[in-house]
């Protein structure tokens, strides 16, 4: 297969706390195409997803920080083009999704050497956007819910339970039997969760939201709290659980300190809080395909139950099924993911070819997609709306 010496990254060029200026200083650029060392394969990058994670990183609010310039993006998915030495051929032709922190390479771009443990075969009739979001958060969901799980807990609250992480939780949790109290800041949102069958759905906007919080905690017998909110909110959600209860932080979304904890919950009550990120779980592992949560999903999968599948095909499916419940516009061969769209100031031709769900014909589409095209303008204007300040 032919492969270029160059490809096009889209280059952060500065850190800064103002994402506007960060973005306004990043460019597509063309850089050297890496080269798959022992054991690596080649992935050329079809798709890749805009996270909050990637925006903390851009601002230099992550525990991730690359010597500049850099290439961001974590995660994405793509097609194996060709493997270093030791690594098997056969799966050249093959669609990853991948995680990528490495200080050289991203995902924002086209091309990205990777070791075994940073990717997976995906099932082929996976839509691109779907296998580009499968790492962060699925598995980000699935290691939390494995901590309660483990812990022995049998309820739990959730803040941002409307968000994407929010959303796998609540699937895995449901497949462990535990139950889960869900906190969302919208009216809206309370509605549209109860529809979807969340049994237990809290605004913490109600001016009694705190004695709500209480009771149910105290009903359901809920000791763990996953929180992607910081502030205030892990406070009371810390002095809502019952003694011995954890509060598991994993997001910053208020962009607030901790605060509001119950001293004497802590003391009397054995309550304690910690934090959880995905690299720290992810460098604990050898291999992602190592972890065992494809058997627990085997069974409803009816492609997966056939021997002759891999372990890699069953977690793929897996996750795509429970996916496909998650992000509705996917079944619609659509991808939001609640992302602010990556798009070209650019009126490439070639763009809009090969990238129908990018074209602007669609304006209110939001597409997770980051092919950059080899003819692109150096400006590389991320979204036309601000985008959240928050982690
Ligand atoms: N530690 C890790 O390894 C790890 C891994 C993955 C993700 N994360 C973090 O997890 C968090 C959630 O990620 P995601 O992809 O699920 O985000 P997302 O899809 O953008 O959803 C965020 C949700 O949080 C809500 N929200 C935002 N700010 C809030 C606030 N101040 N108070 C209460 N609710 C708020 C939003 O509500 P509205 O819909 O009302 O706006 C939305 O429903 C992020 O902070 C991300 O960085 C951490």
């Amino acid at each position: 297969m032919f492969l270029p010496k160059t490809m096009k990254a889209v280059q952060l060029n500065q850190y800064n706390s103002n994402l506007l200026r960060v973005l306004v200083a990043m460019r597509v650029t063309e850089v050297p195409l890496p080269q798959p060392a022992a054991n690596q394969v080649l992935v050329r990058v079809e798709a890749s997803p805009v996270n909050p994670s990637d925006l903390a990183f851009l601002r230099g609010g992550y525990n991730v920080r690359k010597a500049l310039p850099a290439i961001a993006g974590f995660e994405g998915a793509g097609i194996i083009v060709s493997t270093g030495e030791g690594s098997n051929k056969n799966l050249i032709g093959k669609r990853v999704t991948f995680y990528v922190n490495d200080d050289r390479q991203g995902a924002w771009t086209e091309y990205v050497a990777l070791s075994d443990k940073d990717y997976f075969v995906v099932d082929k009739d996976m839509p691109v956007e779907q296998a580009a979001c499968l790492f962060i958060n699925p598995f980000t969901a699935w290691a939390l819910v494995e901590l309660a799980r483990k812990g022995g807990h049998k309820a739990i609250i959730q803040s941002a339970a409307n968000g994407q992480v929010g959303k796998f939780i609540r699937h895995f949790a449901q497949s462990h039997h535990i139950q889960v109290i869900n906190l969302v800041r919208k009216l809206a949102q309370v509605e549209a969760l109860k529809n979807e069958g969340a049994k237990y759905v809290l605004n913490i906007g109600d001016d009694n939201f705190e004695e709500q919080i209480r009771t149910l905690a105290s009903e359901l017998k809920a000791t763990a709290a996953i929180d992607a909110v910081g502030g205030e909110m892990s406070g009371k959600l810390f002095n809502a659980l019952a003694d011995n209860g954890e509060v598991i932080v994993y997001g910053g979304l208020s962009g607030q300190p901790l605060s509001g904890f119950d001293t004497l919950g802590a003391i009397f009550g054995n309550k304690t809080v910690r934090g959880f990120n995905l690299n720290g779980w992810i460098s604990e592992k050898k291999s992602m395909s190592s972890i065992r949560f494809h058997k627990r999903y085997r069974r409803s999968s009816p492609a997966a139950s056939s021997p002759r599948k891999s372990r890699h095909h069953s977690l793929s499916i897996s996750l795509w099924r429970a996916s496909g419940s998650i992000f509705p516009r996917c079944q619609q061969g659509k991808f939001s993911c609640d992302l602010k769209p990556l798009q070209q100031t650019t009126n490439n031709k070639q763009q809009t070819t090969n990238n129908k769900q990018q074209t602007t014909n669609n304006k209110q589409q939001t597409t997770a997609r980051a092919s950059i095209p080899r003819e692109s303008s150096k400006e590389f204007n991320p979204c036309g709306k601000s985008s959240p300040h928050t982690l």
